[in-house]
């Protein structure tokens, strides 16, 4: 047992239980590493035209050494028509014209290294966008030609295959299926597609779509990359013979059967569709594996993949395949002291299972901001996007349930993401026109899901330029709210009790403790009054307490408060006072 909790004071009689020991694998970079995601349409524009593009991130990179992360995680910068922001991959192996040239990444990489950032860039396998040369290839060519090999062509059903070939349905609303005109003009096959139906899927099946990715795989490592995250890693192979499956999948979740979230983030259902987390997909990430085994300096791959429970997402991350999995069970639990002790439990408890590191997030550019899902009525669900009309969250709650959430989050041993922006407390742009929304679930889910534009706006940088300093000439592809000037960076910087000063002092005590690489111990017994909920644990000798409320608790006065995600109210004599809604982190006396 950790040591770190204070004997107890008289008053109260704690109790620890240790459910994780500090890691003896220390040496791989990725196993304790805070990650920033860059989503590079948003992050920083330099060329002025109002799209995010690599020098902007180079021009932005001392922001991100300043602030204290190991590496970036940057959303796909390749050759795209953009249909998908870019998830729509026309040409792995070129940056898109929007986004600069392979020497502006040469550029950006290098300058990242020599910051000690590390870079993971973003591979798209289960689909390439229609304007990818393959897919051009299997129009022109026959049914059932090599050509067409490469996606999953079928023949429709009924006396004229006007019916697509099975129930599939996208996740972004619609079918998953689209019919193609053959050259001649008639009427052709089908072809599948998870998502947009500019994303046709790759038959992972096919050796030459293998190769294809290995040597894709190669095409960056031998540039320097330091690892991928694996899009859609739990949809590459399909069940044989593509099955009827009436269920809907939604983003993030597990896939699922109409069934509600419960509160540790399970949908219950798990994923049962025919198209998820099948069997085969775990030999492509073991002949992965081998890839990156034979570059030097630690590479790693990171699967998204929506799969649960957490004992099946372990699976992805066993010693010969992936080296992390986002963990979207921990994103997607409520802000609730029980629940969020049982994903905590769980998530160690699988990935100790196949000496994993644990990761943790709480946002990304799929889901509202955790600023403003924790101001929501039910504090942390998941709308699929909010607008005008829909209910509002709570701006200045959900602001400091976030810092709350992000202290705890940062406070875990294992691997934490940071998602663009969340450093400044950015809300959701949850009043955004609907007339500027892009990403295609707002059109496929025929204006019932307002889907992810509102956490991609342009960063703010500075509160008195215009565009708030995103770019040179004020254009940005989306507009910002008005509220962005109380959150820009330049007010942020150096203001203490800022959000940006709070995760700065996070990520430097996190280094400072070694938490990354550290314990869980859980911590019982904390004099709350009786009608608030508490999380409390030791990591090393770092005490984090979390008060979900409505009263205020008290520390005992032996400790010594480190850090605290709110300014915290005065006690007469030296005890901490933790009000509702906030996280401390505390450590004996010396
Ligand atoms: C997951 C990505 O995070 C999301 O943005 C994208 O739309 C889908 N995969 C399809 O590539």
């Amino acid at each position: 047992m950790p040591s770190a909790l204070p004997a107890s004071p008289a008053d109260t009689s704690t109790t620890t239980t240790l459910v994780h020991a500090p890691s003896a694998r220390t040496s791989e970079w990725w196993r304790s590493a805070v990650i920033y995601q860059i989503y590079p349409r948003s992050f920083a524009d330099a060329s002025g035209d109002g799209i995010g593009d690599l020098p902007g991130i180079t021009g932005r990179l001392k922001h991100l050494a300043r602030l204290g992360v190991d590496a970036v995680w940057l959303s796909p910068f390749y050759r795209s028509p953009q249909h998908d922001a870019g998830y729509d991959v026309a040409d792995y192996r070129d940056v898109d014209p929007l986004f600069g040239t392979l020497d502006d990444f040469d550029e950006m990489l290098t300058k990242a290294h020599a910051l000690d950032i590390r870079v993971i860039v973003d591979l798209v396998p289960n689909h390439t966008s229609t304007e990818h040369v393959w897919f051009g290839q299997a129009l022109a060519a026959a049914a059932g030609s090599p050509d067409r090999a490469r996606y999953i062509f079928r023949d429709g059903k009924g006396p004229d295959g006007a019916e697509p070939p099975n129930t599939w349905t996208s996740v972004f609303g619609g079918p998953a299926w689209t019919r193609i005109t053959d050259p001649d003009g008639s009427p052709g096959q089908w072809y599948l597609h998870l998502f947009d139906e500019t994303q046709p899927d790759l038959d992972w099946d096919n050796p030459e779509v293998r190769t294809e990715f290995e040597q894709v795989l190669r095409f960056w490592l031998d540039r320097g990359v330091d690892g991928f995250r694996v899009d859609v890693a739990h949809g590459m192979v399909k069940a044989e013979g593509l099955p009827d499956w009436t269920g809907t999948s939604s983003m993030i979740d597990g896939a699922h059967e109409g069934t509600s979230g419960s509160e540790d983030g399970s949908t219950g259902a798990g994923n049962q569709g025919p198209m998820w987390d099948q069997e085969g997909v775990h030999e492509i990430y073991r002949s992965w594996h081998q890839v990156l085994a034979e570059y030097d300096g630690d590479r790693c791959l990171v699967a998204e993949a929506w799969v649960e429970p957490l004992s099946r997402l372990a699976r992805y991350v066993r010693p010969d395949e992936m080296h992390q999995a986002f963990n979207f069970s921990f994103l997607t639990t409520l802000w609730d002291a029980r629940a969020l002790r049982s994903v905590v439990n769980a998530s160690l408890e699988a990935n100790d299972e196949v000496g994993a590191p644990t990761t943790w997030v709480l946002s990304n550019h799929d889901v509202v901001r955790h600023a403003s899902r924790l101001g929501l009525e039910v504090p942390g669900s998941k709308p699929n996007g909010i607008g005008e009309g829909d209910p509002q969250p709570d701006e200045e709650l959900g602001l400091r349930r976030a810092r709350a959430a992000t202290l705890l989050m940062l406070g875990l041993p294992g691997s934490a993401y940071l998602y663009q922006g969340e450093e400044l407390g950015l809300p959701e742009h949850t009043s955004l026109a609907d007339d500027e929304r892009q990403d295609p679930t707002w059109w496929r889910s025929e204006h019932t899901e307002r889907g992810r534009d509102g956490c991609r706006v342009p960063l703010p940088w500075s509160a008195e330029e215009p565009g708030y300093g995103f770019s040179p000439t004020g254009s940005t592809w989306l507009s910002q709210p008005d509220s962005f000037a109380r959150y820009a960076l330049d007010v942020q910087r150096g203001t203490p009790g800022s959000t940006y000063e709070v995760y700065r002092s996070a990520l430097r005590l996190r280094r400072e403790f070694s938490l990354g690489t550290g314990s869980l111990a859980w911590v019982d017994g904390l004099p709350a009054d009786a009608e608030s909920t508490v999380l409390a644990f030791v990591n090393r000798e770092v005490l984090v307490v979390t008060n979900f409320g409505p009263g205020t608790l008290r520390l005992p006065a032996d400790l010594e408060l480190l850090h605290a995600s709110q300014d915290l109210p005065l006690a007469e004599d030296d005890a901490v006072l933790v009000p509702a809604d906030t996280t401390v982190w505390a450590r004996l006396r010396a």
